[in-house]
């Protein structure tokens, strides 16, 4: 394996006088693995009988990204005696009579908060830092009492005021951190077809970011990839192949307006043919769960498909089946099916008919909710945005590989 002169300088650390290292910056930039090599081999050649931490969003997440591949690596299966014991999340490494233990912690496992309370540890690599607890951190922080201990950080960007940023990174010189910034250029490792395919994953904010390995704050228009005459289309609708899949989505409300979208995908192509919305305060009347039903059976026709319903919306889907519909409850995960929706509407495979007002309108008016920005959290305003989550209902049902 050939190494980054970035690269590198991960291996050079742990014989330096910083007492942390913090590696930032793009996706598959090649902060993990050489991070966990390097943690690796400072641990073996310097202590004995000591216990580490490897810490992940969760102990799922560790074995997966840490463990798994540091024990594929020959060089330490030729040198090392390593073992991993599943059940214990714990990775006993031997060399000679030399023998210390590396425990695995998921950040967000309850389990883990209360074990890692009780352990003294040698030195704690944090994988993916910005999307664990912050106590959860400054808990296995305070852990590491041995002399000569060492952090080892890595995330990639978030919002800039995220704590992270603002208690380590922008103070790395008062917290003796050495700060590397990393680009998908630092990874020799990454060959032009990744490269790319990884940069086809994202668009808007989350491009600047995991991409260009910027923290940046969403702001503004969510989807401001997209673009009224490129992602929509008039009657009569476009060509699509004859193996079609057709969905609705639905999102419910009972004082706010309830929405469905008639879907057609032919497994590259997205079509948003017609929708339905009854707003009750515009029209001064609510609808009961029954008479949305109705409408909704009305609305799909004689051409039943798969139905995909707000997962808050109980009494609604009870009266969907009861008319005998197939209905799944959607994933509601919000910033994941903003990411990808943004994706599809890049690539212009997700077109609306222009005849969807409703929906056309909430698109053009999608903003990401500035004051919960600056609390660091991130979510869109909420208001007039039920076709956006009818459609992110509809995309984050879509298996994965749609976005790569
Ligand atoms: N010097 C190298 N030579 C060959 N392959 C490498 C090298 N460095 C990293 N890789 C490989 O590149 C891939 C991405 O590296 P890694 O997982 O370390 O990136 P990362 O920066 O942690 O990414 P993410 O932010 O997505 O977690 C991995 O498969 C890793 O084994
Ligand atoms: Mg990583």
């Amino acid at each position: 394996m050939a190494f980054s002169e970035k690269q590198r300088k991960i291996f050079r650390f742990p014989y330096t006088d910083y007492d942390a290292i913090i590696c930032d910056g793009a996706v598959r930039s090649g902060k993990t693995s050489i991070m966990s090599l390097s943690f690796f081999l400072w641990a073996m050649g310097n202590f004995n009988n000591c216990a580490f931490a490897f810490c992940g969003k969760s102990v799922g997440a560790v074995e997966r990204n840490i463990v798994t591949p540091l024990l594929s690596i020959v060089y330490l299966q030729q040198n090392f005696d390593i073992r991993y014991n599943r059940g214990g999340h714990v990775i006993i490494a031997r060399r000679g009579k030399r023998e210390n233990r590396i425990y695995l912690f998921g950040g967000k496992d309850e389990s883990s908060y209360t074990l890692i309370q009780g352990i003294t540890l040698a030195g704690v690599l944090l994988d993916e830092v910005a999307l664990m607890p912050r106590s959860f951190v400054e808990q296995a922080l305070a852990r590491c009492s041995v002399a000569g201990a060492k952090f080892w950080f890595n995330c990639n960007p978030e919002n800039p005021l995220h704590w992270f940023r603002q208690e380590w990174i922008l103070k790395a010189p008062e917290k003796n951190a050495l700060h590397l910034h990393f680009l998908m250029d630092d990874n020799p490792g990454l060959d032009e077809a990744t490269r790319q395919r990884y940069k086809h994953m994202y668009s808007g904010v989350f491009y600047q970011r995991y991409i260009l390995g910027q923290w940046v704050m969403s702001e503004g228009l969510i989807y401001d990839m997209f673009d009224q005459t490129e992602n929509t289309y008039r009657e009569p609708p476009p060509a699509m192949k004859s193996t079609s899949t057709r969905y609705i989505a639905c999102d419910y409300g009972t004082s706010n307006p309830t929405v469905f979208l008639d879907i057609y995908d032919d497994g590259e192509c997205i079509r948003i043919d017609r929708e339905y919305r009854w707003d009750s305060r515009k029209e001064r009347r609510q609808k009961t769960d029954q008479e949305y039903a109705d409408d909704f059976m009305a609305f799909m026709g004689d051409d039943p498909c798969t139905v995909l319903v707000d997962p808050s919306a109980a009494s609604f889907i009870v009266a969907l089946r009861q008319r005998g519909a197939y209905v799944r409850e959607a994933d509601n995960d919000v910033l994941d099916g903003i990411r990808k929706t943004g994706v599809l509407f890049q690539r212009r495979t997700l077109l609306i008919n222009e005849n969807c007002a409703g929906l056309l309108d909430e698109l053009g008016t999608y903003m990401w909710d500035d004051k919960a920005a600056m609390r660091g959290e991130e979510r869109p305003v909420k208001q007039q945005d039920h076709g956006p989550d009818a459609l992110r209902y509809l995309v984050n049902h879509l298996p994965d590989w749609r976005f790569e």
